[in-house]
């Protein structure tokens, strides 16, 4: 009986080698496959933790009962370099409630000083992943395993923490480099690793009125601008579709600079009512999220630009139905919405500010390439330049 187990064990071992061997994405093979999602019955998905793609205000609010959200997001490394446009626009903003402003880093590691990442993190920002690598190409996204996306997502929440020395839970979401989506499986990694939101899925259909955030139990509705898409019923994360902007000519861009045909870039007056023009498609609508997706380099390279999105930001500070949030806080109205009166009454988010002892890491080789790397951490300095399979840098 112990010989007959053995040689079947034995037997097994040979198969699941030779599918290997005979196959490049072994990790994808580890991973089960997953149900196709049905049509979304909304009796059976309902809040807080299910939600069908659609643009209908969560709780059945009317517009004019809906806080309007506007998230503020920037994206890649944060480093000496950017930090400056950051403290000028953000730092200090306070909305019309008096709590303080959020708005979102959707941070990739190369070339990251962590030290900053703790200061945007005690400045009340929330930080978020955009990998590790932020490879290119494109396309290396579009086909990742789940083992690589592991690997640049959900270990990069663990390399985060550990050198900006900032909580673990407090890193909840994802933008996937390019806005590349892997079909199911980078929110396969994320329902596995507790990440609570995506938002790397642009919507040119669902744009007025603007789709709300949602999730993948069941099928979603969304159009599909840069696929694969997901398609299999993943419940837990949630989807927070970066609704488009439309630029002068009515073409949509996911990103503010993404937008082709712009106001001339030295004309600040004129930015500023194509911002303002984009957010009423928003504020005189559904009230959807909207989000102001953009770069530093192009505030620091187009100061006029810079210029109308600061008056922009001063002027939602001022309206007492609209609050410029973390992209976290929006998933957790939608888990849960309270009509405005009640939400600007709410006592402000508290945080506690994470200590930064600095190691200046000078001359860190790296395993990847041949480069060496210079890095600030609030943690002792890694052995390694710390990059996808060796996260911390041991
Ligand atoms: C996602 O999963 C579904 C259900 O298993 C499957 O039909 C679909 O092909 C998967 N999508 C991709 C891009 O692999
Ligand atoms: C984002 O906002 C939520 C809700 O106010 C708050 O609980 C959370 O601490 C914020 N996250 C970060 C990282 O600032
Ligand atoms: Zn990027």
């Amino acid at each position: 009986m112990k010989l007959l187990w053995c040689v079947l064990v034995l037997a097994a071992l040979v198969l699941a080698e030779e599918n290997e061997g005979s196959s490049e994405s072994s990790e994808s093979q580890e991973v089960p496959e997953l149900p196709l999602a049905e049509e979304c019955d909304e009796e059976l998905c309902k809040l807080p933790d299910c939600r069908c793609s659609s643009t209908e205000i969560p709780g059945g609010l009317l517009p004019r009962d809906t806080p309007q959200f506007v998230t503020v997001t920037f994206d890649d490394g944060v480093n000496v370099i950017n930090i400056n446009t950051y403290r000028e626009v953000l730092d200090g903003r306070q909305n019309s409630n008096g709590c303080p402003a959020g708005a979102t880093f959707y941070v990739s590691h190369e070339y990251t000083n962590y030290r900053i990442v703790n200061e945007l993190y005690n400045n009340g920002y929330e930080i978020a992943l955009h990998s590790i690598s932020h490879k290119i190409p494109q396309d290396w996204w579009a086909t990742a395993t789940y083992g690589e996306l592991k690997e640049e997502i959900a270990d990069q929440r663990t390399q985060m923490a550990h050198f900006a020395n900032i909580p673990f839970e407090s890193i909840n979401g994802v933008r996937l480099p390019f806005l590349q989506l892997a079909g199911n499986t980078s929110f396969q990694v994320m329902a596995d690793h507790d990440l609570l939101y995506d938002c790397s899925w642009p919507t040119n259909t669902f744009t007025d009125p603007g789709l709300w955030p949602y999730t993948l139990d069941y099928a979603s509705e969304q159009d599909c601008m840069i696929p694969p898409c997901p398609t299999a019923s993943i419940p837990k994360p949630w989807v927070l579709p970066m609704v488009s902007w439309k630029d002068l000519n009515d073409f949509p861009c996911a990103m503010a600079d993404s937008c082709f045909y712009t106001p001339d870039m030295e004309d600040e007056e004129a930015w500023f009512q194509f911002i303002v023009s984009n957010f009423e498609r928003h504020y005189l609508g559904n009230r959807a999220p909207f989000g102001f997706y953009v770069h530093e380099w192009y505030l620091s390279a187009n100061p006029a630009v810079k210029s109308a999105f600061i008056r922009f930001l001063n002027l939602i500070n001022s309206l007492p139905d609209v609050f410029m949030v973390n992209s976290s806080e929006v998933i957790d109205w939608v888990k849960n919405p309270v009509p405005v009166t009640e939400y600007r009454a709410k006592p402000c988010r508290t945080w506690s500010a994470a200590a930064c002892p600095v190691s200046l890491c000078g001359n860190v080789p790296s395993e990847h390439n041949q480069m060496t790397y210079w890095l600030e951490a609030c943690n002792v300095c890694p052995r390694v330049y710390p990059w996808t399979g060796n996260p911390l840098g041991l």
